[in-house]
């Protein structure tokens, strides 16, 4: 037993989704929520500057008292998930990857798309993952253009955000594909936006968020860290950049729950 927080980082709000579905299937847990804002978008960055951020960024939600961390963003994990492993070799720390095997697993076209960020698509994990489950399968990959910093800036639901969604999904709908796999975990919050395009197509938009859950709660029974059945739960949030945007991550946390 153990009521510390799980900590939750993200290099922005991204991670926020994954946070909901922490917070759906573990109401007991109390979350520490780090997003670095900072220096977000990491998508178009080196390994060793992620791989920078990432530590710091754990190191300071250890010092917070986290029990175990869930890196919240796709990238972040591709740089840096060994190197956290081995340095917090005593804590659980979770990684997020995109959904690959599900999709590949239940297409009938044989034929998938990946979104991701830059980084993630050029990652030696990315490709052990797409190598080990895309066997037959086609993996088209697909960068995300513009998608995180719409959905910093708040703007899911504007004129920008269609148009950036279109140009992104509309050259994938004649490519015989019948699952987009959202492989960074700013995309869910423009689901939406993207399911419209896709209108009535067999297309089935899938992201890691639950998985991610399940195996929290997996591994906080396995290392005997749930926390107690009469637990009231707190929720914090950390960032790098200024109080503004700690304010609007605070809100943005409060707003997807609430829904
Ligand atoms: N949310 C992040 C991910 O899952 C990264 C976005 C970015 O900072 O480029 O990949």
């Amino acid at each position: 037993m153990n009521n510390s927080p799980i900590g939750v980082y993200d290099s922005g709000l991204g991670g926020l989704s994954v946070w909901r579905e922490l917070r759906l299937r573990l109401p007991r847990e109390s979350l520490i929520y780090l997003g670095d804002g900072k220096n977000c978008p990491y998508g178009g960055r080196s390994r060793e500057e992620i791989t920078r951020f990432a530590d710091a960024a754990v190191e300071r939600l250890v010092a917070a008292g986290a029990k175990m961390v869930v890196v919240g963003c796709n990238t972040a994990t591709t740089a840096a998930i060994d190197y956290l492993r081995a340095k917090w070799s005593d804590m659980p720390i979770v990684g997020l990857e995109p959904a690959v095997k599900p999709a590949c697993l239940n297409t009938t076209t044989g034929r998938i798309a990946v979104l991701a960020t830059a980084h993630s698509l050029r990652s030696e994990m990315f490709l052990r993952t797409a190598t080990r489950y895309a066997e037959g399968v086609e993996v088209l990959k697909v960068v995300g253009e513009e998608f995180v910093e719409i959905v910093e800036a708040g703007e899911e639901h504007t004129p920008r955000a269609q148009m950036a969604v279109r140009r992104v999904i509309e050259p994938l709908l004649d490519k015989g594909i019948d699952h987009i796999v959202l492989g960074c975990t700013h995309y869910p919050f423009l689901r939406s936006e993207i399911e419209r395009v896709i209108g009535d197509r067999e297309i089935k938009v899938i992201d890691s968020g639950e998985a991610v859950a399940r195996r929290v709660e997996w591994l906080l029974e396995r290392y005997d860290i749930a926390a107690a059945g009469d637990h009231t739960p707190t929720y914090d949030y950390m960032t790098y950049a200024d109080d503004a945007y700690l304010a609007h991550l605070r809100h943005r946390a409060e707003q997807i729950i609430g829904k």
